[in-house]
């Protein structure tokens, strides 16, 4: 049985302008262990398809789907007890914004407890142990001194690495990375991105990390699905889909990383869309 198991996933946001379809049809699956990359430009559904996973869409969101399963239990229809149980817990997400993930009010110490305080039933010592050996975990230097920090007192990075703490606090069995690495400077990207795979063969939890970056797909992924305008166009493991990518969007996403460059300017995915590219 896969970890999560999602089948014809369609969600559909009524606006202003009428019904806009985001997601079209889509399967998704994660196995325990397994790395699963969801690749493609922004605005293709990414971040709304697990969203849906998470039950976080608003009300003006119509979501529909032929399974919606986490270990064999339908995620649609969870009691709020249960719910609380997989969600945040079981199943648990890093947002695309950290530093709006992160409330600014209160410390980091505060933060990754609260975090501890509802989904666990340990004691408030063993909760700062546990906050301690966390900010250790995501690299962290002087836990100690930073449990009292606000998260205007942390650089870019460092916030992204509490939100990585707060994210497997509770030992998730699957991590749901949205574009964790997109609002970081490339060296920080580099180590975040290598955090996030070392806590995962550590864990051997399920990981999903959206991403609209090939590079990273390279760096993290096990399988892959290429996504576009809230259709799937592709989906193979990491190997077969370099060696031998079978859609042109896919080739059009490979094609924009650096070391496939050919002329000055660097290949945009929209180049191959203007070109008529993806029919
Ligand atoms: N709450 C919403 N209401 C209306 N449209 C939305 C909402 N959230 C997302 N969308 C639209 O759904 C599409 C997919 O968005 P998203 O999943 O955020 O893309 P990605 O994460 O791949 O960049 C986009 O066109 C976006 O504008
Ligand atoms: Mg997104």
């Amino acid at each position: 049985m896969p970890l999560l198991e999602i089948r014809n996933l369609k969600v559909e946001f009524d606006t202003a302008k009428g019904p806009f379809k985001a997601l079209d049809g889509i399967d998704y699956t994660v196995d325990a262990g397994e790395v699963l990359a969801i690749v493609g430009e922004s605005g293709s559904g990414k971040s709304v398809a697990m969203l849906a996973t998470m039950g976080l869409l608003p009300d003006s969101a119509t979501i529909t789907a032929d399974k919606m399963e986490f270990e064999g239990r339908d995620l649609r229809t969870l009691s709020a007890k249960e719910r609380r149980k997989v969600i945040g817990k079981d199943i648990s997400m890093i947002f695309q914004e950290p530093i709006a993930s992160l409330n600014p009010c209160f410390t980091v110490g505060f933060q990754l407890g609260e975090t501890l305080k509802v989904h666990t039933d340990l004691n408030g010592r063993q909760r700062k142990e546990r906050v301690l050996e966390l900010l250790r975990a995501v690299g962290i230097p002087d836990p100690e001194g930073r449990l009292g920090a606000f998260p205007h007192q942390m650089s870019g990075g460092q916030c992204q690495r509490v939100m990585i703490a707060m994210a497997i606090a509770c030992q998730p069995k699957l991590l749901i990375a949205d574009e964790p690495t997109t609002a970081l400077d490339v060296t920080i990207q580099k180590q975040i991105l290598d955090l996030l795979v070392k806590l995962q063969q550590d864990s051997g939890m399920g990981l999903i990390m959206i991403t609209h970056d090939m590079g990273v797909v390279a760096e993290t992924a096990d399988r892959v699905i290429v996504q576009y305008k809230g259709r799937k166009m592709e989906e193979a493991d990491v190997l077969s889909l370099f060696e031998n990518p079978q859609h042109s969007y896919t080739r059009a996403l490979l094609s924009a990383l650096p070391e496939n460059a050919t002329g000055d300017r660097l290949p945009t995915v929209s180049d191959y869309a203007e070109a008529g590219g993806f029919q």
